[in-house]
């Protein structure tokens, strides 16, 4: 790859081509737990938060109405973080109530805002003064889906699109949990391990397999749908036994469908179903009745948070185990990996020898994933870089993304979900790791596919990508 087009993908701040492309759609910007007093006892007191997103700081807050008011039109509120007065940091404004809402003042000279942006006091100003009516914040909307807050960045006075009906959006609080962390590279880096199917038989591989019964909420520890032999056949051991997929993808309204086979004998082949969701998300199975849907968001060109979304199609989630297994590896508000560059993401020789392929540990594979991110620095070289065959994913990938930047840049609009008709019509989409008849895989993964979604106690309806 060119270096220039290297820099053109890369690169999402504001006025940056690929930045006008992620800007036509909506991003995790927090998790509604971040304002939980549980997990972080300020909240209580002052529900504000700095974030960024796309190489842009801003303030969130919660908007609230007093008791017997009506409710706001959005329960949360994003505005630039720099008061449009003369500039101070409004991550540090008094949280205070509006006729509307919620607000938040300035305290270098005491401007109020509302949950619009509206400038509604400048209190040092003479009686009278009409300067506020002149004066609105940068603010942009804000939707909770699932335990996660998304924003809409585009250009002032666009319209986003609607978010697309996909199960992680549409499936019951009882039935998904969220959580992130925070990898230190470029977003598109980390996109890139999501759609690489070759990549679990290696960096994910275990010497040994752990019992099925301790695989809840553990990325590859459950066993796969179906049997060989009439035995379950635990993820791991796939994976380790199978290392030469044959991956396949099609492209599909919201991106891309990948298949990947793994032929185990003449008779029955290991099929896994994910999803790239253009630009930057991917839907891979956790387990037979459990997807997660991964968002690789921006922070800025050399940091990214990762939010998942994991849906069951059973049972509701026991997310405090989910949570606590996730707490282990971060530490909050911010959710910083306690692994990183800065203590070899937990390397050990000894463990390299004898019990994974990594020598990273054996609880959380999140960790192998961020050193495969990280480890290449902040922003890949790939001026530098050897494509193989099982890189065909990644490369049909770059080309949507540079097709994108160019239609953006024309004036067009984006594929998949920035289109505001399409992302009505976007569901699912379906995710599949079973051992398949070796010559009906495609039947058997769309059977399994829709007895998933058929049994699913919250769907409406089946049809699905
Ligand atoms: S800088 Fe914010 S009120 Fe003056
Ligand atoms: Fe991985």
């Amino acid at each position: 790859m060119k270096a220039e087009h290297n820099e053109l993908i890369t690169r999402i701040g504001p006025n940056t081509p690929c930045g006008a492309v992620m800007r036509h759609y909506w991003h995790p910007v927090a998790l509604v737990d971040e304002f939980n007093p549980a997990f972080d006892p300020g909240m209580a007191v002052r529900p504000v938060k700095a974030v960024r997103l796309l190489g842009q700081d801003l303030v969130l807050f919660k908007n609230a109405t007093a008791p017997g008011q009506p409710a706001p039109d959005s329960a949360w509120a994003l505005f630039d973080r720099d008061c449009p007065h003369r500039g101070a940091d409004l991550a540090f404004a008094r949280f205070e109530s509006t006729p509307t809402g919620s607000g938040l003042r300035c305290p270098f000279h005491g401007w109020k805002f509302d949950a619009s942006g509206q400038c509604i006091e400048t209190p040092a100003e003479p009686a009278g003064s009409k300067l506020c009516e002149r004066v609105r914040q940068r603010s942009y909307p804000v939707i909770e889906r699932s335990g996660v807050l998304l924003a809409w960045m585009g250009p002032e006075g666009s319209t986003p699109p609607p978010l697309a009906a996909f199960d992680c959006f549409t499936a019951p609080e009882s039935h998904t949990f969220a959580f992130k962390g925070l990898w230190a590279c470029n977003w598109l880096q980390a996109f890139e391990v999501g759609i690489d199917p070759a990549h679990a038989s290696f960096l994910h591989r275990f010497f040994e397999d752990k019992s099925l019964d301790e695989a809840y909420g553990r990325q590859f520890r459950g066993a796969s749908a179906g049997t060989l032999d009439g035995e379950r056949l635990p993820m791991t051991r796939v994976l380790r036994e199978f290392d030469q997929p044959d991956i396949r993808f099609a492209p599909t309204d919201y991106g891309m469908q990948l298949t990947t086979l793994r032929p185990i004998n003449a008779q029955q082949t290991h099929v896994r179903v994910t999803n790239a969701i253009f630009p930057s998300t991917f839907v891979i199975p956790l387990s037979e009745h459990i997807t997660i849907t991964q968002f690789h968001v921006p922070v800025d060109d050399t940091t990214n948070y990762w939010y998942a979304i994991f849906t069951s199609f059973t049972e509701p989630l026991d997310k405090e185990t989910m949570r606590q297994q996730r707490l282990q590896a971060v530490d909050l508000p911010n959710y910083l990996p306690k692994a990183g560059r800065q203590n070899n993401w937990g390397f050990s020789a000894q463990e390299q020898m004898t019990r994974t392929y990594l020598g990273m540990g054996e609880d959380d594979i999140n960790v192998h994933d961020q050193w495969a991110c990280e480890s290449r620095g902040a922003i890949q070289d790939r001026t530098r870089e050897h494509l193989g065959t099982t890189d065909k994913v990644i490369m049909a990938n770059r080309r949507v993304l540079l097709k994108a930047i160019e239609t953006v840049q024309a004036g067009g609009m984006p594929p998949g979900m920035a289109d505001p008709e399409l992302a009505q019509t976007l569901s699912g989409p379906d995710t599949v790791d079973g051992i398949a008849p070796a010559d009906a895989c495609e039947a058997y993964w769309r059977e399994v596919a829709a007895c998933k979604r058929a049994a699913a106690p919250w769907m409406q309806e089946a049809p699905a990508a």
